[in-house]
């Protein structure tokens, strides 16, 4: 029947978003020429309606750890189907959401001790602002500029840049920023004793920062002395993404609050999960009548606990954190020569497989890079994006908005040849990507999307 209907209306696929869902977003992609008609997807590619095969490092925003359609997690998912599990009771429980529980805090520190799960990873930072404050019976909440927690009202308020935020205000009331790496504008907010958690992503997402030496060790402390929980937000660089399971291993951390989302269930079925500390919980569901201060219809449903689970064991078996790692060095390296080949490029950095390149007028002077800059920031790495899909069939993203940063989350199973092919198609593109034509043509398409 669903086979049926998707050859029937084949090629419909743009025409029908436009028309029912988003025609912005239409106009978007076939302005960059992104508005292909996908067949097929696995592993670390997506096929298109003529075959052709894209290297995905983009992987869903980082919801594609263990590949594109793995084949194991389908197979949970399709045996759960297939088992009729009695899920989502409401008013009882079943056998899944305490199994994946048990597998989620049997791999993270002791100071973890409950997990709530949620549908998305904006809603396991929501629950994270709400049981943070009920816990400490404080009201305010710092996090990081440049920070990104999703699009939800309470995240969106944590979020530490203009472009997500401006038009959908009021905020919520309490929130402030503070410098990603800047202790001292930490410890003058902690001070007043008043702020229930410290959100911070232990990578940020937006623009690929790490954090600088020292830092989120010392922000622990700080949280501790002044009675404010840490909370990590590892939506993004969990499961792996960083050559650790949990990316605030590299540090040795021990958070009062640890979000999850995205790859949690193999990127099949929405998922997330609040890990929280035994204070917290203790804190929130403190009586009888508090037993269910927090929660969501769908979470904790059986298809996604099932996914949950064979994807932690797909993570294991498959060595898929080791093979991060290990391939995040390479990548590191490989394209760290690209740097000193092309003056445009300032700096590669990331962790694990969470990567990104960062752009930068030449030394010598441009005038082509003063031209884009002028027309919109960051729009050089649009430059590299458009023809690294175009013509080296890669899909990429600039890493946020007037970002000149090229950024990359392929799925864990990528190939030591697939860094070779991306960094071939690099040199390419970003040799190129300067030239006055490319210039012209880019200019015409972006008045045109106006
Ligand atoms: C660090 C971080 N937190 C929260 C979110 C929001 O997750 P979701 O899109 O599942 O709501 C994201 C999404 O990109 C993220 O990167």
């Amino acid at each position: 029947m669903l086979k049926e209907l998707l050859e029937e209306r084949s090629g419909e696929d743009y025409e029908l978003y436009a028309r029912g869902i988003n025609p912005q977003f239409m106009r978007v992609l076939r302005t960059i020429g992104f508005d292909r008609v996908w067949s097929r997807a696995e592993g670390q590619y997506l096929y298109d309606e003529d075959g052709t095969r894209f290297l995905d490092l983009l992987g869903g925003f980082g919801m594609f750890n263990v590949g594109r359609n793995n084949p194991h997690v389908r197979a949970a998912l399709v045996e759960a189907l297939e088992l009729e599990t009695p899920g989502s009771v409401q008013l009882g429980v079943s056998l899944l959401p305490g199994l994946l529980a048990e597998e989620l805090l049997k791999r993270t520190p002791d100071r973890l001790a409950r997990v709530l799960f949620t549908n998305s990873g904006t809603e396991a930072v929501e629950a994270a602002l709400k049981l943070g404050r009920a816990a400490t019976g404080r009201a305010r909440v710092v996090s990081a500029v440049h920070g990104f927690h999703g699009l939800t009202l309470g995240s969106l308020s944590a979020n530490g840049g203009p472009h997500f935020v401006e038009r959908f205000g009021p905020l919520l009331p309490g929130f402030s920023q503070v410098p990603f790496g800047d202790l001292d504008a930490l410890e003058q907010e902690l001070r007043s004793e008043d702020v229930a958690l410290f959100l911070v992503e232990p990578v940020q997402g937006h623009g690929v920062y790490l954090p600088p030496d020292g830092y989120l060790t010392a922000a622990q402390q700080l949280c501790r002395s002044y009675g404010t929980l840490f909370a990590v937000d590892e939506v993004q660089t969990g499961l792996g993404r960083t050559g650790k399971l949990f990316a605030f291993e590299h540090w040795g951390l021990e958070p009062d609050l640890v979000t999850v989302a995205k790859s949690l269930s193999g990127g099949y079925v929405p998922v997330g999960a609040l890990l929280m500390a035994q204070r917290v919980y203790d804190g929130v569901f403190d009586s009888l009548e508090h037993s269910v201060s927090h929660g969501s219809t769908f979470a904790p449903n059986d298809l996604a606990m099932a996914a949950g689970l064979a994807t932690l064991h797909e993570l294991d078996e498959a060595r898929l954190v080791e093979r991060a790692a290990r391939l995040g060095d390479v990548l590191l390296e490989r394209t760290r020569s690209l740097a000193e080949a092309h003056d445009v490029v300032r700096e590669v950095r990331g962790l694990g497989l969470m990567w990104a390149m960062e752009f930068a007028e030449p030394e010598s002077g441009s005038l082509s890079w003063r031209v884009l800059e002028r027309m919109q920031t960051g729009l050089f790495a649009q430059l590299v994006v458009v023809p690294l899909f175009t013509k080296h069939h890669i899909l990429s993203q600039v890493a946020g908005h007037e970002l000149p940063v090229l950024k990359g989350l392929p799925p864990l199973v990528l190939s030591e040849e697939d860094i070779v092919d991306l960094v071939r198609a690099l040199d390419d593109v970003i040799g190129k990507a300067g030239r006055p034509a490319r210039l012209a043509g880019m200019a015409l398409r972006a008045a045109r999307a106006r």
